[in-house]
């Protein structure tokens, strides 16, 4: 059947839904008081999940692989220097093993005033910064110069052949590990994520 086309100056028409078909085609209810605080503590548990599944990842999963600056470097035992001798400088930790009379420390290669990195002089029996002149003991204890305290230390752990393992005290300030002269250390790891600030002056 022919549909009859408008001639122009005719007006069409659109059919349109009547306002009470509007009105009465779609009914949308506002939640309740209950559904809203349901929602409301849906999306907290729904966050909270959230974060403990990310902070779980970051527990199982390291930032830092072994072996790499910010992670741990594990050792034999037979790299700790004999008790008073010089410090053994371990360059990618960036840290040296001190062996002290009063205990075993790692001790942070960086300078506390600027961040040069103090060397070991064994005729003066002390680390010197070539930078400003700071001078530190053999347990990183500050001496003299700007530094404004001791060179940091990082977390020690001791396994003794035995099984026994000891850890720097982080309480005491990172205190020297009293190693035990009649137990062989059988492996040494030092954690460079985990610092305490050197002794102040
Ligand atoms: S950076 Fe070591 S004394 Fe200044």
């Amino acid at each position: 059947m022919a549909t009859a086309t408008p001639t122009k100056g005719e007006r069409t028409s659109i059919a349109r839904p009547s306002a009470q078909a509007t009105a009465t085609g779609v009914k949308v209810d506002a939640p309740s008081r209950r559904e809203f605080m349901y929602y409301i503590w849906g999306a907290s548990m729904a966050l909270l999940l959230g974060e403990v599944t990310a902070g779980l990842i970051w527990f199982v999963f390291p930032r830092f692989k072994a072996g790499e600056f910010g992670g741990t470097f594990d050792y034999a035992g037979d790299v700790i220097p004999e008790a008073g001798s010089a410090p053994q400088w371990f360059p990618d930790g960036r840290f040296h093993i001190s062996n002290t009379e009063a205990g075993l420390l790692a001790l942070y290669g960086v300078c506390t005033h600027l961040g040069c990195l103090p060397k070991w002089v064994g005729s003066n029996n002390r680390f010197e910064c070539p930078c400003h002149g700071s001078k530190y003991n053999i347990d990183g204890t500050w001496i003299e110069g700007p530094a404004p305290r001791g060179l940091d230390r990082f977390m020690v752990t001791i396994t003794y052949g035995d099984g026994e393992i000891v850890s720097t005290d982080k309480d005491a300030g990172g205190a020297p590990i009293r190693l035990d002269p009649n137990k062989a250390v059988q492996s040494i790891a030092v954690n460079t994520g985990d610092k305490v600030s050197g002794p102040g002056h």
